[in-house]
């Protein structure tokens, strides 16, 4: 059975519409945690829009799962992680405008600094996972920079406009698994699960955990955070 991961960025969203002090993005966390939460997710992002590092400081020190910090490859994030030493760090793309994130990672075309980053972190001690699209040829990349955690991108399945086209983007998740499971990495998946498509995924065979936000924060606006966080690992069980 996958575990569960819990991004919290949108609890620290909340908080920065007004810009005070609630919702507490660590409240969420503990409570995402006696829910079932497996580990905790959240996004230090550049523009610092949700998440920030002085949230990340107070979160490792409490809770009892671990911390997936979300990055990109900027110098100054890595240097945050560094400092913070989180159990895994995910490498994302992060472009300013965007709304979430878009894609996967290109780890062929940033190779160098992909490399880089990733042999920083290790040497700190940090797992790296890489956010990459279900594609051979980025789960080839991700070898050679020496990564051994992939997370594949699932947003084109929860995008998906027809069963057709859904049919094939979990055969796509699903031949990328194989793969990657082949070549020893530990294979997790996110982006766009959501209480109706999440099954599938969850079935796949080797699936190590799925990372999970938007849909168990949006949920959770009706039904309590640790409500909407037990209805998810119950139906990834
Ligand atoms: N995994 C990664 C690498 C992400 O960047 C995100 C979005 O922050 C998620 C999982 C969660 O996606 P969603 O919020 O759509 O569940």
């Amino acid at each position: 059975m996958p575990k569960l991961g819990v991004n919290i960025d949108h609890v620290a969203t909340i908080r920065q519409a007004r810009g005070g002090f609630e919702p507490d993005p660590i409240k969420a966390a503990l409570l995402c945690e006696e829910a079932g939460a497996d580990s905790i997710v959240a996004h230090l992002r550049e523009d610092r829009r949700h998440i920030k590092e002085k949230d990340l400081f107070r979160l490792i020190k409490v809770i009892r799962t671990h911390l997936n910090l979300e990055m990109s490859i900027a110098p100054e994030i890595a240097d945050v992680a560094l400092k913070l030493k989180p159990k895994q760090a995910t490498l994302v793309p992060e472009r300013r405008l965007e709304l979430t994130t878009e894609g996967g990672l290109d780890v062929k075309a940033g190779f160098k600094k992909i490399k880089k980053t990733v042999q920083i972190l290790k040497q700190s001690g940090i797992e790296v996972s890489l956010f990459i699209d279900p594609d051979i040829k980025q789960i080839g990349a991700s070898l050679d920079v020496g990564a051994g955690i992939i997370e594949l991108h699932t947003g084109n399945y929860a995008n998906a406009k027809t069963p057709l086209q859904k049919k094939n983007e979990l055969k796509r998740i699903k031949k990328a698994t194989d793969y990657a499971l082949k070549k020893g990495f530990v294979v997790n998946a996110g982006h766009g699960l959501n209480y109706k498509n999440v099954k599938p995924i969850a079935h796949i065979e080797g699936m190590n955990e799925l990372n999970i936000g938007h849909s168990i924060i949006s949920h959770a606006v009706f039904v309590g955070i640790f409500e909407a966080v037990k209805k998810m690992r119950e139906l990834i069980r």
